[in-house]
């Protein structure tokens, strides 16, 4: 038993379909959200910035001594967790191997779509992952570096005519090699999962990171004997590397809960190397 709070990061908006699963699981959790929306984009930046980035990141969220630390980010999970699982003692979980996970179990074909954002298709960290756990797979990938800043501005829902467009662009490539299962690779892009449904079909099952790694996580937690007993529900607290207004009213909306008063500013140079 462990009533230590759960970290939970990203660079931005993306790592709350993490959150949001992982409060639906384990209410009774104390969550702590960081979200760097004074530096998002991530995925367009080069390794040495993202693992910088991200040492800050964890530095912040261990400073409230938690028990594990969800690394909510597809770029930062791809391109840094194994650095930062070196530096930190505390466990550090990432998106990369519960996607993997469901994708195998979900491909009848073994043809496997993939999107994300260019560190993280750049880093072939999926593809490994899937080699393992379902020999032979094929995966068809494809950078999307336009959809953080889409979702960023609140700009995911269907009908939205510039993320039609985005998306239908992206996405026809995979869609003409048939693939049978699309990866999210970012956990940004399940905010605009109905809109890539409609255009995948309905053939196409889609994998949402930020579901499957609170999934991963609550299992971890039980397995180790790190779950609260906390009767009643959890805290939950979100801080940001920029003004709280646009994060507290795009988090409210997605999170279906006024969260405003619980968003803070910080100062993240201030943390880390
Ligand atoms: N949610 C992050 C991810 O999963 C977005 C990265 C970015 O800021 O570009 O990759």
């Amino acid at each position: 038993m462990d009533n230590r709070p759960i970290g939970v990061f990203d660079s931005g908006l993306g790592g709350l379909t993490a959150v949001r699963a992982l409060a639906r699981l384990m209410p009774e959790e104390e969550l702590v959200y960081f979200g760097d929306t004074g530096r998002v984009p991530y995925g367009g930046r080069s390794r040495e910035t993202i693992i910088r980035y991200a040492r800050q990141d964890v530095a912040f969220l261990s400073s409230f001594q938690p028990k594990a630390i969800v690394v909510a980010c597809g770029t930062v999970s791809t391109t840094a967790l194994e650095v930062l699982r070196g530096e930190w003692a505390v466990p550090l979980f990432g998106v990369v191997e519960p996607a993997a996970r469901a994708a195998a179990r979900l491909t009848r074909s073994g043809k496997v779509g993939l999107i994300g954002t260019q560190a993280t298709i750049r880093s072939g960290a999926y593809e490994r992952a899937l080699a393992v756990l379902r020999p032979g797979a094929q995966v068809v990938a494809r950078a999307c570096p336009l959809l953080v800043p889409l979702v960023e501005n609140g700009r995911y829902r269907p009908g939205d005519p510039v993320a039609e467009a985005v998306v239908a662009e992206y996405l026809a490539p995979i869609r003409e090699q048939e693939v049978d299962t699309l990866m999210l690779g970012c956990t940004h892009y399940p905010l605009l999962k109905p809109l890539i449904a409609r255009h995948m079909g309905p053939q196409v099952t889609l994998v949402d990171v930020g579901e499957q790694c609170a999934q991963w996580v609550a299992g971890q937690l039980t397995g180790r004997g790190l779950r609260s007993d906390r009767e009643g529900v959890g805290r939950h607290r979100y801080f940001v590397s920029d003004d709280t207004g646009d994060f507290a009213a795009l988090a409210s909306a997605f999170l279906g809960e006024d969260v405003g008063a619980q968003v803070e500013e910080i100062d993240i140079t201030a943390y880390g190397s």
